[in-house]
């Protein structure tokens, strides 16, 4: 069986890696992908160019993502009462975002039950993606202090921000450079995390680092007495298993170079000695492209068809 789908801002950073693993999967057929200004240029799909957004063929297929600015993708699905199956890489309808009631948050190996029969999926954000799925499973088994601070020191390459210019994503300002930005837990993406991490004390501080595409989360999380690197590994496990697009390493922690590239989110523990109320440092890695934009939402498009979720999924970088 092979479904239609169809890809708004396709030519933005997400949109052309979803096309690239949209043409690597043999279950879809590309109808079309829009642009704003790159309308006649060429997808990364051979034979297939970028076309202006219409009401009429985007409400044509199967599928329909919707990789636009934050506020276009409400207003799309607003004007698409009927027909196709929407997954949206935009915030407009993710937890937080006060339109969530209209959608299933697509954390692919967590909601597959709410996922399957959606009519919208908001794929999560590429922070939110690390830290949710580093914390949620602690929380859930009583191994995070909730009554202690949990710290996310987080680090994204520059594609994290989109293609629109701004004078700070300028290669000049970000070649061999690194900082901090969004200070003060006031990210955007806090209110996607606290939503879905309810009872946990978080500061969420990012960082700007000097490489195209990557995340890399520090989080120092306050767990209860008792608590090993083992137990916390067990609890990651227990809901991702250990052969799908959630890694747990057996020892030491993820880089950026081992998930940039593919689909991956690594995740990786460490006891910390000296410190008393006891803290462990875990580290998720992953593509803000990937496992962070295009690959969930694959995932997502794949538990909607009823497909094995990691169809098409890359865990190696090609
Ligand atoms: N970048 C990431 O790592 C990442 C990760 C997860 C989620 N997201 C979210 O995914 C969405 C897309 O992000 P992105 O980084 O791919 O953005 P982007 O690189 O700036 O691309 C935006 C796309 O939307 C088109 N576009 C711009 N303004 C438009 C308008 N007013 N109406 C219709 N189309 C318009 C652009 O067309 P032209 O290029 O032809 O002008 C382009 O195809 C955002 O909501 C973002 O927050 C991004």
């Amino acid at each position: 069986m092979t479904i239609q789908v169809g890809v708004l801002g396709g030519s933005g950073y997400t949109g052309r890696e979803l096309l690239r693993l949209l043409d690597l999967h043999d279950g879809v057929e590309v109808s079309f992908a829009t642009a704003r200004s790159a309308v006649g240029s060429p997808t990364p799909i051979p034979g297939l160019s970028f076309t202006e957004a219409e009401l009429d063929r985007a409400g044509s297929v199967d599928i329909l993502f919707m990789c636009l600015p934050h506020g276009t993708a409400a207003e799309w699905v607003t004007a698409i009462p009927e027909g196709p199956r929407i997954v949206d890489l935009t915030a407009d309808h993710r937890p937080g975002s006060g339109r969530e009631a209209k959608a299933a948050y697509g954390l692919a190996e967590l909601h597959a039950d709410q996922v399957r029969d959606a009519r919208l999926v908001a794929n999560p954000g590429c922070y939110p993606t690390g830290v949710i799925f580093s914390l949620l499973p602690l929380l859930e088994e009583g191994l995070l202090d909730t009554g202690r601070l949990t710290v996310a020191n987080a680090a994204s390459g520059v594609t994290g921000a989109g293609r629109s210019p701004r004078t700070e994503l300028l290669f000049a300002e970000v070649e061999a450079n690194y900082k901090a930005y969004g200070e003060g837990n006031r990210h955007r993406h806090l209110k996607e995390m606290r939503a879905c991490l309810e009872g946990v004390q978080l500061l969420f501080q990012p960082h700007l680092l000097p490489v195209s595409r990557g995340i890399l989360e520090t989080l120092t999380v306050p767990v209860v007495d008792g608590v090993t690197p083992a137990a916390i590994r067990e609890a990651w496990t227990a809901r991702y298993g250990t052969d799908g697009a959630i890694q747990v390493l057996s020892r030491g922690l993820p880089e950026l170079r081992t998930v940039v590239g593919t689909d991956l989110l690594a995740l990786g523990v460490s006891e910390v000695e000296g410190v008393d109320p006891p803290v462990a440092t875990v580290v998720a890695a992953l593509d803000n492209l990937g496992k962070g934009a295009a690959g969930q939402a694959v995932q997502n498009m794949n538990t909607m068809m009823g497909w094995p979720l990691n169809r098409a999924i890359r865990r190696t970088s090609r």
